[in-house]
This record gives structure tokens, C-alpha cells and sequence, in this order.
């Protein structure tokens, strides 16, 4: 048997991309394996970071990134606004071949969902290998995924990390929220909106400025721009390595492969649909409210917590020139947000109206779902298998 099989139960997608949380997970910045911490619940805003690992006993779980919405990621882009397969997932962009293959990534990640599980320095490849070998030896996900990928699959040997990501992907693709109050407003019910979310719209696409970057059905062109956003980790955790190891984020460069050297501080464009419900904003989670992301917005990137022009110059970088003080007034401001929340909907239901929203009381491994009450005491596993009083 698989000897990683019982060590670090405790985190699944849904921990983090939760439902009734709109697939975010309400914090500031993710918190990932061993963020439950033996206690009785396990959800995104109530996990406890940094957790320790029960392997190590070494910290872990900090994500170095606010938590982003699956909601509609179907439909996220590659430097333009239309839809593709092949899109841009992560804030950073660092994966440009869509849901299929980011889905492998967060299960090789130590702070999202991989831990201390797999020994001192392990490979992705290794961490792969041991997930698929462990749904090949569950006979039911056997069952289900011959079912799903019919003759494609021979024997469980089978099932390969390809079939796992493309099983993800094709879930997270029915997780749109279509018919939203916005969609049938630009669709031609011009008198659904009220008097504000109308004056909303326009500032929106005008004094705003935010069409400049939040244009295409999305409200995004899934381009990479500079704003100035900043993260304040300091303040929240003392000594925070952060995404680049120096207790901040250069966005859009990859500081392991070097590439987009000239994109310091470049993040990829956010949606606005359903941000009515995925507090807080930004990468770094530092704006709480809709209102205090306008604020950033109204000031220009020019506060005293925002990346300056001199730290930006210093990295090779320069603001988006959209980005400058509007002078919009509070009720302009009360506009735009009211606009904004226009383009909330519920998520659709699935083939066979099924809903999509429902976290299964049992998943096939016999791990607990995220949420799921636990009557034997909480998570994580021992090795043994047996649970930890
Ligand atoms: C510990 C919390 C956590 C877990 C567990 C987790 N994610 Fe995420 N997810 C995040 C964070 C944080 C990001 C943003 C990372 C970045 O931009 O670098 C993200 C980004 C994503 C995105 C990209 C969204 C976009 O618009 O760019 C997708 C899709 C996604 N996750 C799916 C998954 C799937 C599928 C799993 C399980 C295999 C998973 N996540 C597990 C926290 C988590
Ligand atoms: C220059 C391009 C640009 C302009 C102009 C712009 N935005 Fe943004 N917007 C972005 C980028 C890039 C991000 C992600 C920034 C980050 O995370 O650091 C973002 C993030 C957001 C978010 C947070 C979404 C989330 O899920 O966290 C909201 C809300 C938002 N923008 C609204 C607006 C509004 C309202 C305006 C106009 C007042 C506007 N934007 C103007 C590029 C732009």
C-alpha cells in the first residue's frame, strides 16, 4: 500500500474553494494542509495558519496568495478576453494550458495541499505518482473513472494524473454562473438596471476607467498589468517568506525560470462577476471591501501602503497609466460598486440538474469533505489509519 496513504488527510479543493463561499475560501491569503490543526472543523476562514505538519512538526500552510473564485474559470482567457481551453490560470499566469493542467499543481504544492507527506525534497513526479496510485487502488474511483473515460481506460494501471486533471477540469467547467442581471442588461433589458447601477455602468466603462483592463464578457482582457497593489504581510506575519521570498510578490515574473523579467509586479487581470461575494481583493487580500478597492483605485496606487513609484521604478517597472487619481465622488463611488454587484448569479445546475453547489456527505476514498461534520473526533490521520483523537 501506498505509504503516504494516511499521513496528511486533511485539505481538499474544496477546502480552499468552497460552495456556500462562492469557491473562495474567505481569507486573506489561502491556508493549506494541516490548517485544521486536530480540531473539529476544517473550513477555508477557519483553519489555522500557519498549521503544523504532523509528519515534521515544522510549520506549513501559508499561502503566499489571496484565494481566487473557480467560478467561472472556464471562461478565463490568454491575453485577450475571449474564452479558451488553453487559458491562463493563476494570477501570475504561470500555467497557460487551462484547467487540465493546473489541477495537477496544488496536490504538489507543501502549502497547499502536499505538506511534509512525501519525504525531505520530493519531485512533483513523485507526488503525482502518489496520488494516482492511490485512486488506482480504490475501486470505486476505478469504477467511475472507467465510466467517465469509457474505453480509453484498460485496467486501473489505467488511470493516469491526464484522466485526474481532465476529470477536475471538466467539473470546474460546469461551475459558471451565466443570466446574471448584468448579462441580461448588455443583452438588451435596458430597464432592469436601477437609476445608480446605470450611472455605475458608465462610470465604470468611462470617468472610472476600469474598461480599459475589465472589458470582454469576463470583465477582463486576461492581460497583465501593473497597479501598485500592496500586501502589508508584514503586519499580519511577522518574518512571511511571501511569493518571493522577500516578503512581497512580484506577480507576472517567475523568479524560478526567470521569464518575464520585464513584468515585475504585473498581475493578471481580475474578473469582477460575483466579486459582490469573494471578499477580500487583490492578490494579497489587502483591500477587504469592494469600497476599499475603489479607494485604491480613486487614490491612484499613490497611498502610503501601496508599492510606490520609486520601488516600482527600482524593479523595472511602471503603473498602468489607467492607474491615476480619478476624483470620483463618494456616491460615484457607491455607484460602481452597486454596478458591480450586477453581475452576480447563481451557479447553474448540472447535466441532469444536479447541484453543483452540494458537497457529497461521502467522496470515494472515505475522507472526510471539507465541512463535513466529524463525529469520531477531528482529522487529521495517523499513519495507522486510524483517526486522531
Ligand atoms: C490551500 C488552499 C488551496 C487548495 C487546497 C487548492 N487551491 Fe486552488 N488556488 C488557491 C490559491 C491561493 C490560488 C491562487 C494561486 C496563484 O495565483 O498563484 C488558487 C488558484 C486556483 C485556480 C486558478 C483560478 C484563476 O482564475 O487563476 C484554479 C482553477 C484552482 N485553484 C483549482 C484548484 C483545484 C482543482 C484544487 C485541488 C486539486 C485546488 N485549487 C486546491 C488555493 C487553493
Ligand atoms: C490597468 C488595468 C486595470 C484598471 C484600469 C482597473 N483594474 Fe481592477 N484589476 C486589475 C488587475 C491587474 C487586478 C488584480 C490586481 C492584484 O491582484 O494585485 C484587478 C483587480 C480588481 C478587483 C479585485 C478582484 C478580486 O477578485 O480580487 C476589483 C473588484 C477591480 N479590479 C475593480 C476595478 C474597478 C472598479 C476599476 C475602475 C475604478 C478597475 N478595477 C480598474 C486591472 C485593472
Amino acid at each position: 500500500m501506498d505509504p503516504y496513504r494516511f499521513r496528511a488527510n486533511d485539505v481538499a479543493c474544496g477546502t480552499c474553494h468552497f460552495p456556500s463561499l462562492a469557491f473562495a475560501d474567505g481569507r486573506r491569503l489561502g491556508a493549506g494542509v494541516a490548517g485544521a490543526q486536530f480540531r473539529d472543523t476544517d473550513l477555508g476562514p477557519e483553519r489555522v495558519v500557519p498549521g503544523r505538519s504532523i509528519v515534521t512538526g515544522l510549520d506549513v500552510g501559508t499561502e503566499p496568495r489571496n484565494t481566487p473564485t473557480i467560478l467561472n474559470t472556464a471562461f478565463n482567457g490568454r491575453d485577450t478576453p475571449q474564452p479558451t481551453t488553453e487559458s491562463f490560470q493563476f494570477l501570475d499566469g504561470r500555467v497557460t494550458g487551462g484547467l487540465e493542467e493546473q489541477a495537477g499543481k496544488p496536490i504538489t504544492s507543501r502549502d497547499e495541499m502536499a505538506g511534509d507527506a512525501y519525504g525531505p525534497d520530493p519531485s512533483p513526479e513523485e507526488i503525482q505518482d502518489s496520488v494516482v496510485n492511490r485512486i488506482r487502488a480504490i475501486p470505486e474511483y476505478v469504477e467511475r473513472f472507467k465510466q467517465a473515460f469509457g474505453g480509453e481506460l484498460g485496467e486501473a494501471d489505467g488511470i493516469s494524473l491526464d484522466h485526474v486533471g481532465r476529470a477536475l477540469a471538466a467539473f470546474e467547467r460546469e461551475l459558471i454562473t451565466p443570466n446574471s442581471r448584468y448579462d441580461r442588461f448588455v443583452g438588451g433589458d435596458f430597464n432592469l438596471f436601477s437609476e445608480q447601477e446605470r450611472e455605475g455602468f458608465k462610470l465604470f466603462f468611462g470617468k472610472g476607467l476600469c474598461g480599459d483592463c475589465h472589458s470582454g464578457p469576463m470583465l477582463s482582457d486576461f492581460t497583465f498589468e501593473v497597479l501598485g497593489v500592496g500586501d502589508d504581510y508584514e503586519s499580519i506575519i511577522p518574518g512571511f517568506a511571501g511569493k518571493n521570498g522577500e516578503g512581497g510578490d512580484f506577480g507576472r515574473f517567475h523568479a524560478d525560470t526567470l521569464e518575464f523579467a520585464d513584468q515585475k509586479y504585473a498581475f493578471r487581470v481580475l474578473t469582477i462577476r460575483n466579486v459582490e461575494l469573494t471578499a477580500p481583493f487583490f492578490h494579497s487580500g489587502s483591500a477587504g471591501t469592494l469600497h476599499e478597492v475603489l479607494e485604491f483605485y480613486n487614490r491612484g496606487g499613490l497611498g502610503p501602503d501601496d508599492i510606490s513609484d520609486a520601488e516600482l521604478a527600482a524593479a523595472g517597472a511602471s503603473r498602468h497609466p489607467s492607474i491615476r487619481p480619478l476624483g470620483l465622488t463618494p456616491a460615484e463611488i457607491d455607484a460602481i460598486v452597486a454596478f458591480m454587484k450586477t453581475t452576480t448569479a447563481p451557479v447553474q445546475s448540472g447535466p441532469l440538474g444536479v447541484d453543483l453547489t452540494a458537497v457529497p456527505e461521502r467522496v470515494p476514498s472515505g475522507l472526510l469533505p471539507p465541512g463535513a461534520a466529524t463525529p469520531e473526533g477531528p482529522g487529521p490521520y495517523l499513519l495507522s489509519g486510524e483517526r486522531s483523537k
